[in-house]
């Protein structure tokens, strides 16, 4: 019997919010995460044989949980990918659209997939939240998390964050579940994501309205995410001669310059040449 099925919490966690989402609004957060961990996508190994992608909070329509399983299964052709709402019109509005490999279910932050006997109980390797924890309080977050890794396989990711409309600049929480969870806290902490689609937007003030829930209302001196802000602010400001060879050169040259400056990033060109900031192991506190 599966972890998520022994663990069958009583009540859905989460509360109802606004379900507005839109088509290709999360294409860049699926393209990101085939880059970042391909491997998780595609292994069906031990308990990843059969370990859901999880699409939680997916909106009025399921319109970003389908297109997550058309893109992803171009590398894993049999991932099973579950939208999870909270919201049970939201549920029914999607059911017509399953099939043996695509399902919809009630639940909330408690991966609730043990508790629908109409459906397999298995574990997840991914779950992607987008847009969710921005309509709650910040005190809310660390509890989500905690109830996340739950149901997640040991090394599988959480990423958790919000976006604009059209989904060209967001931010995320990259967590990893750890291998023996602690009963309180099954995360490791991995990286931050800031993602600017390369001509949109500013550098990097832009991004600050997208901030996970976690980040946003700490834009205050004394704060790791402000003294982020502040130095990348200033990094670009130096780095303004690369403006002359486009936009993309100078978002790489900012961030070469804010490494410098002791932030651990990660520089390889197939994130700077995309306009993916990330920060690896951030000193940020949930
Ligand atoms: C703004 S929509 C986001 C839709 C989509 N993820 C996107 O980014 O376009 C937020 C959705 O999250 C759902 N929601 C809120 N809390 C939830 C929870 N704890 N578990 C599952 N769904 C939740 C709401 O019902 C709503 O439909």
């Amino acid at each position: 019997m599966s972890r998520l099925r022994r663990a069958r919490p009583p009540l859905v966690q989460g509360q109802p919010t606004r379900g507005k989402t839109a088509p290709n609004r999360l294409r860049r957060v699926d393209q990101f995460l085939v880059a970042y961990d391909r491997f998780l996508l595609q292994r069906n190994d031990g308990p990843f044989a059969d370990a859901w992608f999880v699409d939680l909070g997916y909106g009025a329509e399921p319109v970003t949980t389908l297109e997550a399983a058309a893109r992803l299964r171009r590398l894993n052709p049999g991932l099973g990918v579950l939208g999870v709402e909270i919201d049970p019109e939201r549920v029914a509005v999607a059911r017509p659209w399953e099939d043996a490999r695509t399902r919809f279910c009630l639940g909330g932050f408690n991966l609730p997939v043990g508790a629908d006997p109409a459906l397999p109980a298995r574990s997840a390797r991914l779950v992607r939240v987008f847009n969710v924890l921005r309509q709650y309080e910040e005190s809310a977050v660390a509890e989500a998390y905690a109830h996340l890794g739950e149901g997640v396989v040991p090394g599988g990711l959480l990423i958790e964050g919000t976006s604009d409309p059209f989904g060209r600049l967001w931010s995320a929480n990259l967590l990893r579940r750890l291998p023996v969870a602690p009963p309180a806290w099954p995360w490791r902490r991995e990286a931050l994501v800031l993602s600017l689609r390369p001509g949109c937007g500013t550098l990097p003030e832009d991004l600050q309205s997208v901030l996970p829930k976690n980040l946003i209302h700490r834009m205050v001196p004394g704060e790791p995410i402000h003294a982020l802000f502040t130095d990348w602010t200033q990094a670009a400001r130096e780095a303004s001669a690369w403006r002359a060879f486009g936009v993309r050169q100078w978002f790489a040259a900012s961030l070469r310059r804010l490494a410098e400056r002791g932030y651990r990033l990660d520089l390889r060109a197939k994130w700077l040449r995309q306009g993916f900031l990330i920060w690896k192991d951030p000193p940020i506190a949930l």
